[in-house]
């Protein structure tokens, strides 16, 4: 467990980026060969991990992202601090892997743009952490629908 509620420093953003690196291992992306694995931190401390899973008929393959969130809302966890994403060809990933527009849209639904961080890591030494703003600004969200 990690701690409560708060950013995660920088030996929780290792754990992340660790537990993202093992759950890319079990990535079933036999089509593409791109396999990505994802560690989402929840708000209480717990880790929910997703890796792609892909699907002979194409469309109903999930990303390693919404993987994660999926596993974590399903088990009525609504409150995330941060994602870690790895993800690549080869081996070892060799850039970052970043998300696609409908995982982005995923987060949205569940967090604040502004403090939500989504870690791009191709290892320990090797990262970048961007707010979901960032990576999706000028987003409709649940709030919208209240206008
Ligand atoms: N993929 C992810 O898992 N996450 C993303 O955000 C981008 C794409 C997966 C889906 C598919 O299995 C493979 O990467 C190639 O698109």
């Amino acid at each position: 467990m990690m701690n409560e509620g708060t950013a995660p420093d920088k030996k929780q953003i290792e754990t992340l980026i660790d537990t993202a690196l093992e759950q890319r291992s079990l990535a079933y992306a036999p089509y593409s060969g791109y396999r990505v694995g994802a560690a989402l931190l929840a708000s209480d401390g717990k880790i929910y991990t997703g890796c792609n899973i892909e699907n002979a008929a194409y469309t109903p393959t999930i990303c390693a992202e919404r993987t994660a969130f999926f596993k974590a809302v399903s088990e009525g966890v609504r409150d995330f601090e941060a994602i870690c994403i790895t993800g690549g060809s080869g081996e070892t990933p060799a850039g970052y892997s970043a998300p696609c527009g409908v995982c982005r849209q995923v987060m949205r639904e569940f967090c604040d743009p502004q403090t939500f961080l989504i870690i791009l890591a191709i290892g320990r030494e090797n990262y970048d952490m961007y707010t979901l703003e960032q990576l999706l600004p000028m987003s409709f969200g649940p709030e919208n629908l209240d206008l």
